[in-house]
C-alpha cells in the first residue's frame, strides 16, 4: 500500500471506504466495461490502480479524473500526464464536464455506503444527469457488499456484472444505465439488456480463449 493512500485513509477513513487500493484484477475488470467509449470520467481514483488499467486498455479515450485528496491528485497528475486530473470533491467540480461526447462512461470507486448524505445526494444527481444525456452512457461501480451501490435514480437501472474474488475484500462490479436499454428481465440479471449481453458475450469469448 502506498504511503499517500495510508495518510489519506488516516485523515478520513469514511471518504476512502477501503483498507487498501483495488487489486489489478478488480481494476482490469472495471476497465473491461469501457470498450467503445470516447471519453472516460473516473471518480475517486485514489492511487490510480483503476486509472492505470483504463490508460493501458483504452489509450485513445479522453480521460478526466477526479480525486478528493490533493496529494493523491498531484501524484495522479505526475503519473498520467495526458489525463485531466481534478483535485477535490466531484460534485463541487462538475463544471469541467461541459463538452463531453455522447459516448462517455463514468468509472467510479466512490465508497457510497460510507459517504455522508451531503456528498451522496449531489454526486448521484450529477451521475444521473450525465447518464440522462445519452442512453448509451453507463456508470461502472464496484462495491464490497452484495447490495446495489445506491438506489437507482428514476429511469436508470442497475445490473450486477461479476464478482472479483481476487481483491481484499472481494468486490462486485455493477453497471448503471438507462432503462431504455432493457427489454424486460430482472435488474440483478444481465439477461434483459442488449448492451450488457454484448459485454457478457465478449467476456465469455475472451475467457474461453
Ligand atoms: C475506495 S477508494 C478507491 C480508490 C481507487 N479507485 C481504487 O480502486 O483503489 C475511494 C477513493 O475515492 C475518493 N473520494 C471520496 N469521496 C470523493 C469525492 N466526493 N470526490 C472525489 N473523490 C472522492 C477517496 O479519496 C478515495 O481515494
Amino acid at each position: 500500500m502506498s504511503l499517500s493512500f495510508f495518510k489519506h485513509w488516516l485523515r478520513g477513513p469514511a471518504t476512502v471506504g477501503a483498507v487498501a487500493p483495488s487489486s489489478r484484477c478488480l481494476a482490469d475488470a472495471m476497465a473491461d466495461g469501457v470498450e467503445a467509449f470516447e471519453a472516460i470520467v473516473e471518480v475517486g481514483a485514489g492511487t490510480g490502480v483503476v486509472t492505470d488499467s483504463l490508460v493501458r486498455r483504452h489509450p485513445s479515450a479522453r480521460l478526466i479524473v477526479f480525486e478528493l485528496g490533493d496529494q493523491l491528485a498531484a501524484e495522479l497528475r505526475g503519473r498520467f500526464p495526458h489525463a485531466h486530473v481534478i483535485g477535490g470533491a466531484f460534485h463541487k467540480n462538475i463544471a469541467v464536464l461541459q463538452d463531453l461526447p455522447a459516448k462517455t462512461i463514468i468509472v467510479s470507486g466512490l465508497p457510497f455506503r460510507s459517504l455522508s448524505s451531503g456528498v451522496v445526494e449531489p454526486t448521484v444527481a450529477a451521475f444521473a444527469d450525465l447518464l440522462y444525456a445519452d442512453r448509451a452512457r453507463r456508470l461502472v461501480q464496484f462495491t464490497y457488499q452484495p447490495r446495489v451501490p445506491f438506489a437507482a435514480p428514476v429511469g436508470l437501472r442497475w445490473c450486477r456484472i461479476k464478482t472479483v474474488w481476487l481483491n481484499a475484500p472481494p468486490a462486485s462490479i455493477w453497471y448503471l444505465s438507462s432503462k431504455a436499454n432493457w427489454r424486460g428481465g430482472d435488474s440483478s440479471h444481465p439477461g434483459g439488456s442488449p448492451l450488457i449481453l454484448q459485454h457478457d458475450m465478449a467476456q465469455r469469448v475472451r475467457s474461453n480463449r
